[in-house]
C-alpha cells in the first residue's frame, strides 16, 4: 500500500504527504485559504526547509522526523487547542512506541530530559491549523544550535505515529472531553512543584509552579508571595533567586 493511503487509513481523514516543503503549517493554511482543502485534513512532510516554531523561532526539520499539520474546524473550548494536541501526541507515542514523554507547559514534550516535540497552533477565521514536529531520530550531526533538542530514537514509524496522533486529537475534540484531557495533561506535567523563571512586562521573575488551571494557564507563586496565572509565553526551569519561607509569605498578596 502506498504511504499516502496508509496515512489516510491510520488517520481516518484525507491526507497528503510531501517529500519536502518549507512548512506544513504554511502550506496547509494557504490551501485552506484558497479553499483547495477542507477540515479535517492532514498534511505530512518528510522534511521542512523553513519549519516554524513558537515565538517566531525556527524548528529544525531534517529527514527522519515527523512534521505534520492538521486542519480542523476552530474548536469551541475553554482549553487551548495545544493542550489537547499535547495530550494526543503523548498518548500516540505511548501507544505506538511504548515511551511515556512528559509535558513542559505550555506544549513541549520531553523525553530523557530533552525536547522531542513542539506544537504550533495557528488560527484562520473559522478553522485552525495545528502543527506538530516530533524528533524521531537524532541526525548524524545532532541538533546544531539547539542543545535542548533530542529524539525518541526508538525506530517509530512516522506514518503510524502521525495517524495515531490525528485520531487521538480528533477524538478528544469530538466531545466534551476537557476534564479527561486536563487530567491527563496534569498527570504528565513536568513543572509542578518546580521553580521557574519567566518574564512579565519586561520584568524577570522567579516562581514556584503550583499547577495548571481549568483553562490551561500555569499557576505560579512568585518569590514575593504573589500568585499569578501565566496564559502564554515561555518559562525556564530553575530559579536565580532564593524563595522566602512559606511563613514569611503569609497574608501577602493573597491573590
Ligand atoms: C515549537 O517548538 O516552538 C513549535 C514547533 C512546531 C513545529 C511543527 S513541524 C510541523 C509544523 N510546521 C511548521 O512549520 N511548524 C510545525
Amino acid at each position: 500500500m502506498k504511504d499516502e493511503e496508509r496515512l489516510r487509513r491510520a488517520a481516518g481523514i484525507p491526507a497528503r504527504i510531501l517529500s519536502e516543503t518549507d512548512s506544513t503549517n504554511l502550506r496547509l493554511k494557504e490551501a485552506a485559504r484558497e479553499g483547495s482543502v477542507r477540515a479535517p485534513f492532514l498534511l505530512l512532510a518528510h522534511s521542512q526547509t523553513g519549519g516554524r516554531g513558537r515565538l517566531g523561532r525556527a524548528f529544525l526539520s531534517p529527514r527522519g522526523g515527523l512534521y505534520m499539520s492538521l486542519l480542523l474546524p476552530m474548536p469551541k473550548s475553554p482549553l487551548p487547542l495545544t493542550v489537547f494536541a499535547a495530550v494526543a501526541v503523548c498518548r500516540a507515542i505511548e501507544e505506538t512506541a511504548s515511551l511515556s514523554p512528559r509535558i513542559k507547559w505550555v506544549n513541549d514534550l520531553f523525553w530523557n530530559g530533552k525536547k522531542i516535540c513542539g506544537i504550533l497552533a495557528e488560527g484562520l477565521s473559522d478553522q485552525a491549523v495545528v502543527g506538530i514536529g516530533v524528533n524521531l531520530k537524532t541526525p548524524e550531526n545532532g541538533f546544531p544550535g539547539v542543545p535542548i533538542a533530542g529524539a525518541l530514537d526508538c525506530g517509530a514509524d512516522p506514518i503510524a505515529l502521525a495517524g495515531c496522533i490525528a485520531r487521538h486529537l480528533l477524538a478528544l475534540l469530538s466531545g466534551p472531553r476537557e476534564a479527561e484531557a486536563l487530567a491527563f495533561y496534569r498527570s504528565r506535567m513536568m513543572l509542578t512543584g518546580e521553580t521557574i523563571r519567566y518574564t512579565e512586562n519586561g520584568l524577570k521573575k522567579n516562581a514556584l509552579v503550583l499547577g495548571v488551571d481549568e483553562r490551561g494557564g500555569l499557576m505560579v507563586r512568585d518569590t514575593d508571595g504573589a500568585q499569578a496565572i501565566l496564559r502564554a509565553g515561555e518559562v525556564t526551569v530553575g530559579s536565580d533567586q532564593p524563595f522566602s519561607s512559606p511563613d514569611a509569605l503569609e497574608n501577602r498578596h493573597p491573590q
